[in-house]
């Protein structure tokens, strides 16, 4: 039995477990995480093949104070102005859904970071994940807890069903509060870059540092090249095929038998209903009812794994507002839909 209620007594024995080297699933304010010792680079292989992950995409390593920072990452190596910038989103935003790319401790093996000489750092805001991070070596290197390219678990029970007796330990925390990874930031170069939008909204980070590349600008900028190595078009696929739709388009969209229609909100859903009287066979879900962005990211992943559980035949998802939470909600849709 792999699969315990988060308790002192879970927390104790998930913490022994990462120090032997195994991998305990955990959750934190965005995803579940399949934690390994950030120190152990057995421990990290295992992480890779657990999951199927591709050894150049490089996990994000998770610690549990600001102070602490420096066991994840070398802090000499920044310039007086990074280190700025890096102080001023660390004491505003952390513990949050944002992992920082930064200059790593030699102390952290390479396959952590694909051979990168940075690392991306997170505080997540959650005490079941701190606890376990504070009882274990103070660095924990989690991705998301699922099969690579397959959606992400807000749920102790999706990590169960898709990596099952993989897991040593699986701590059920409950669902996720923001159900989207967090937002990886890069701060070292001189163009502060999102690399993957995610829980921290842009507009929040750039109130703080000022203006930051979003993933549109650097996809002009790279011609359609991947910005991070974790930037791959299909990923957070439901085995379900997936279609992204504009409001319009939705709207004017014919159902087929057993197709999905996930609506963003519930006006536009009523729009559709009247407009093509839907048979039951046609399974109908709206994200957030008033259109409230945190509440769509939130449910999310969940409904996408609901939907794959219905065996609908296709699924047809609205694209949220492109503000705040809705970029990242759009960038998961559409890589989810690109196969
Ligand atoms: O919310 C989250 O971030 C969750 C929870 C468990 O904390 N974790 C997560 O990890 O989503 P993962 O491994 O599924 O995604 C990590 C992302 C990938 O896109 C990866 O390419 C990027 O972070 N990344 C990690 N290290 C990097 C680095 N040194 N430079 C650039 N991108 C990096
Ligand atoms: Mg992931």
């Amino acid at each position: 039995m792999n699969f315990l209620p988060v308790s002192q007594e879970s927390l104790e024995k998930g913490a022994e477990i990462l120090k032997n080297g195994g991998l305990v699933a955990f959750p934190t304010e965005t995803v579940y995480g399949l934690g390994a010792d950030a120190f152990n680079p057995k421990a990290l292989a295992k992480v890779f093949e657990v999951k199927g992950r591709p050894h150049f995409d490089p996990l994000i390593i998770h610690i549990s104070s600001i102070d602490t920072l420096e066991k994840a990452a070398d802090l000499t190596l920044l310039n007086d102005e990074t280190r700025r910038r890096l102080f001023l989103l660390a004491e505003n935003l952390w513990p949050g859904p944002l992992s920082l790319v930064l200059p790593k401790n030699e102390k952290i093996p390479g396959i952590a970071t694909a051979g990168l000489s940075t690392a991306a750092i997170r505080f997540p805001d959650h005490e079941t994940a701190q606890k376990l991070i504070s009882l274990s070596s103070g660095a924990v290197a989690a991705p998301s807890a699922n099969p690579f390219g397959a959606l992400s678990p807000t749920r102790a029970q999706h990590v169960h069903r898709a990596l099952g007796e993989k897991v040593d330990l699986i701590l059920d925390g409950g669902p996720t509060r923001i159900g989207l990874e967090s937002t990886v930031l890069d701060i070292t170069s001189e163009n502060i870059k999102i690399l993957r939008p995610g829980g921290m909204p842009r507009e929040t980070i750039e109130k703080l540092i000022g203006p930051v590349l979003s993933i549109q600008e650097q996809h002009n900028e790279h011609g359609g090249a991947h910005a991070s190595p974790g930037q791959l078009k299909s990923h957070y696929a439901p085995k379900t095929q997936l279609t992204t739709l504009n409001r319009e388009e939705i709207i004017s969209k014919t159902f087929e038998t057993n197709s999905a229609f996930l609506f963003f909100d519930n006006s536009t859903k009523d729009e559709w209903v009247n407009t093509h009287k839907p048979d039951k066979t046609v399974i109908v879900r709206v994200l957030s009812g008033n259109g409230n962005l945190l509440e769509a990211a939130s449910r999310l992943f969940e409904t996408l794994h609901e939907l794959d559980n219905e065996k609908a035949s296709k699924i047809y998802a609205q694209l949220a507002p492109q503000e705040g939470l809705g970029e990242a909600i759009n960038d998961r849709l559409k890589r989810g839909s690109s196969r």
